[in-house]
């Protein structure tokens, strides 16, 4: 298949498109690069040795897209385009509900112009907000949010939903992934955040090369066996290969499904700290400080369904989400040289 990688550069879209490329499909990636580097582009064809069409525009830039639509016989999208830090969406909610939005509006009317009828996106285990029991369970109703961010993948589901109900060709797979980290395991893909990181593997990681003092542990009166948030984290290669199965599933299908994708067991912060070590040989310097608003204590993925549906399993442990994680940013300790 030719697929389009709308944000293919950045982290999760960069480890698809090398796994789909070594699945033998072909990728055409348009990335505005706001929260990535071009050279993301030249790992990704250095890895796989293999060509990858790429485009610089905005995805909301309908003349754009139509440009790239026009330009490539595409048959499926995959839409990785969206701004993603939860406390900036508190702060600048209304760019946040333009990009996300809005790149998932021009998406869809390029896909009914070009009659592109495929469609896979980057949805979020936040979706299932405050209310629903652990483990999430696709069947489960969307929740409320306590963030911006969270509530424009709220809101891309349900367009997307809507969208096949009009349109009984079109095939939408929503992907909720869990916590993705790791690398890919030549140490030339990794993540690269701009500026402090929020999330907590690439600062442990920056922890460890240096860059950063110590880490904060976001609480350490949660009810929880540490005390300490557990997460569903998941190497980013078995995301990728996630992304192979639904649109290997999504162009045989149509109408909206909904997969989880996360591995089914929790760790707490302490415990990746502890891996992290394990894994580098390098001590993590880190103290116990407040609770972050909106985090919740516990959240884990119950992934019978892609196992069952797409035939999708993780493989890969902690060990080498640390392992690899650390070879990433030891070979690159200031990301991608931009
Ligand atoms: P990322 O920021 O590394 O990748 C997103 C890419 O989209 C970047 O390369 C960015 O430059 C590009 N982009 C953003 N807006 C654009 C626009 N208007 N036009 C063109 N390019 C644009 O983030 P990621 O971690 O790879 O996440 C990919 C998707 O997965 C996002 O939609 C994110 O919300 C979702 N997601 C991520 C996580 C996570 O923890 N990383 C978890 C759940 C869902
Ligand atoms: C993990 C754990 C923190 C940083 C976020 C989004 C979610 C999804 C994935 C996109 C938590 C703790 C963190 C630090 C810490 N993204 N932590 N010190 O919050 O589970 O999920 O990314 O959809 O929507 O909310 O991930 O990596 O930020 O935090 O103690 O410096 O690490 O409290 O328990 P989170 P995270």
């Amino acid at each position: 298949m030719n697929i389009l990688l709308a944000g293919g550069a950045g982290y999760i879209g960069s480890h698809t498109a090398v796994e789909l490329l070594s699945a033998g499909h072909s990728v055409v990636i348009v990335d505005d690069y706001s929260n990535s580097s071009p050279e993301a582009i030249n790992r990704i064809e250095e890895i796989t040795g293999k060509k990858v069409t790429a485009y610089t525009a905005d995805v909301k830039d309908k003349a754009a897209m139509r440009k790239v639509f026009g330009e490539n016989k595409l048959d499926c999208v995959i839409h990785f385009a969206g701004l993603k830090a939860v406390g900036e969406s508190v702060q600048q909610p209304v760019r946040y509900y333009r990009n996300n939005i809005d790149t998932t509006l021009t998406l869809l009317e390029c896909m009914q112009e070009a009659d592109v009828k495929c469609i896979v996106f980057s949805s979020s285990a936040t979706v299932y907000g405050e209310e629903n029991k652990i483990p999430y369970v696709e069947t489960m109703k969307r929740g409320s949010c306590s963030n911006p961010y969270g509530w424009t993948k709220v809101m891309m589901e349900e367009i997307l939903e809507d969208a096949t109900v009009a349109d009984k060709d079109l095939s939408v797979v929503l992907l909720r992934y869990f916590n993705p980290i790791g690398a890919h395991d030549s140490g030339m893909l990794g993540e690269d955040p701009q500026g402090i990181p929020n999330n907590l593997m690439p600062y442990i990681a920056q922890v460890a090369v240096g860059r950063r003092d110590k880490l904060t542990v976001f609480g350490g009166d949660y009810p929880t066996p540490d005390g300490t948030c557990r997460r569903d984290y998941i190497h980013v290669m078995d995301l990728a290969n996630g992304h192979l199965k639904a649109v290997e599933y999504a162009a045989q299908h149509k109408g909206t499904e909904v997969f989880n994708l996360g591995t089914g067991t929790p760790y707490s912060v302490l415990e990746i700290i502890k891996a992290f070590e394990n894994a580098s040989g390098v001590n993590i310097k880190y103290e116990i400080g407040p609770r972050r608003a909106g985090d919740l204590p516990e959240f884990w993925a119950n992934a019978n369904k892609a196992a069952n549906v797409l035939g999708w399993k993780t493989v890969r442990t902690l060990e080498d989400m640390c392992k690899d994680t650390w070879k990433w940013q030891s070979m690159n300790p200031q990301g991608y040289i931009k």
